[in-house]
């Protein structure tokens, strides 16, 4: 798929006026450009500053309203997409193949004071119109991640296998191995559209997909020996009142030793802005997602440009999510009275967790 990035030198941001806000913006451009072919549209006067940049391959078409236009037109007759960064642009429109958006993306804190980042996730077009996509674009190391969870449970609970709780399943990549494992499974998810795909494509007789949110649901058997909620998800629940209702609720299902791990990424290893693309072909069916990260504080916000070429339809979708990282200390106050840490690791291969260097955060809960 091709795709044709134009950035406004505007929107870059006025060097003389803001410069910390105007190198923000230099680093995306640099980081776009390096993903995909970049113009720049920039004013005379702006020239010599854009020259002493150092950016390299990018072209640059001087501004001129009218030509604007008459590029973005013939671009967009070449390219199958066309990604316009336009200063004045409040949110990401799409009209035909070009898309307008603002340079500045990250979400609005703001509008969470009061519900948890799981109610905004709901509507994720991962999660539903393309959960079917979701194995090819995202997934890339599933078996490490399952035997993961297979040798914790040897390790912790000893024996081979057993039964257990996947907490926001997904399309059952997890569930699907440890039921091949010989372990029950119940998954579940919030999602109808991923429970679906989960039935059709991980379907196996050890496994109980069910569709139900994990800050309350409930389970006929009350004897699940693990519970697990892989990959950054528990971090939706960014109310301290709703994972103490998750936590609780997988307390109700379970024994006295038995266990719960929650993994997610580890927040200082990743960049305070991140931005990157994957592309899916499957059939007739192609998707190119740019991803755009933020890191601020303890929050990551995350912002998703789907271009998708469905057998010769063309459709664009944008989504973006917020997820909050816990503290140890903010973990171990949430789950006082249910649970306690008894292990940390930092990855898949069994390192135990170093703040500092560990890609991931993977707590071991033991019920009490
Ligand atoms: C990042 S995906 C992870 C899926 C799976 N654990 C994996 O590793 O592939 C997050 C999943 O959490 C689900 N989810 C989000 N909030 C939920 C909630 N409150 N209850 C149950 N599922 C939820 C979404 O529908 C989505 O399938």
């Amino acid at each position: 798929m091709n795709i044709k990035v134009i950035i406004d030198f505007e929107i870059i941001g006025n060097y003389k006026k803001d410069k910390k806000e105007f190198y923000e913006n230099m680093e995306i451009l640099k980081k776009i450009s390096q993903i995909y072919q970049t113009d720049l549209f920039i004013s005379s006067n702006d020239i010599k500053i854009f020259k002493s940049l150092n950016v390299n391959n990018i072209n640059i078409y001087l501004k001129e309203t009218q030509k604007n236009e008459d590029y973005l037109v013939k671009v967009s007759e070449k390219y199958d997409w066309v990604l316009y960064f336009k200063s004045g642009t409040k949110e990401v429109l799409c009209e035909g193949n070009i898309i307008y958006s603002p340079i500045k993306l990250k979400g609005n804190i703001d509008n969470f004071k009061n519900i948890s980042f799981t109610e905004h996730a709901k509507n994720k077009k991962y999660y539903h119109d393309f959960s079917n996509y979701y194995m090819e674009t995202l997934a890339n190391d599933t078996p490490k991640e399952a035997q993961f969870l297979i040798d914790i449970f040897k390790k912790y609970i000893n024996k081979d296998n057993g039964k257990v709780i996947d907490c926001c399943c997904g399309v059952g990549r997890h569930a699907y191995l440890l039921a091949k494992d010989g372990f029950k499974v119940t998954g579940i998810d919030i999602s109808s559209d991923q429970i679906t795909n989960a039935e059709k494509i991980h379907n196996h007789s050890n496994i109980d997909y069910k569709i139900m949110d994990i800050r309350d649901f409930d389970l006929v058997d009350k004897d699940y020996e693990m519970s697990y909620c892989m990959w950054t998800t528990y971090n939706y629940l960014s109310l301290d009142k709703d994972l103490k209702k998750f936590i609780k609720t997988n307390y109700n299902h379970q024994k006295k030793g038995s266990i719960l791990i929650l993994d997610s990424k580890n927040i200082p290893r990743l960049d305070a802005h991140r931005m990157y693309h994957r592309y899916t072909e499957k059939d007739k069916f192609k998707m190119d997602i740019l991803i755009n990260k933020y890191v601020f504080n303890n929050i990551q916000n995350s912002q998703y440009f789907l271009f998708i070429n469905d057998n010769g339809y063309k459709k664009f979708f944008y989504d973006d999510e917020f997820v909050r990282f816990y503290t140890i200390n903010e973990l171990k106050k949430i789950i006082d009275g249910c649970y306690e840490i008894i292990d940390i690791y930092g990855n898949f291969d069994m390192e135990k967790y170093n703040d500092k260097t560990s890609n991931r955060f993977i707590t071991v809960l033991k019920r009490i």
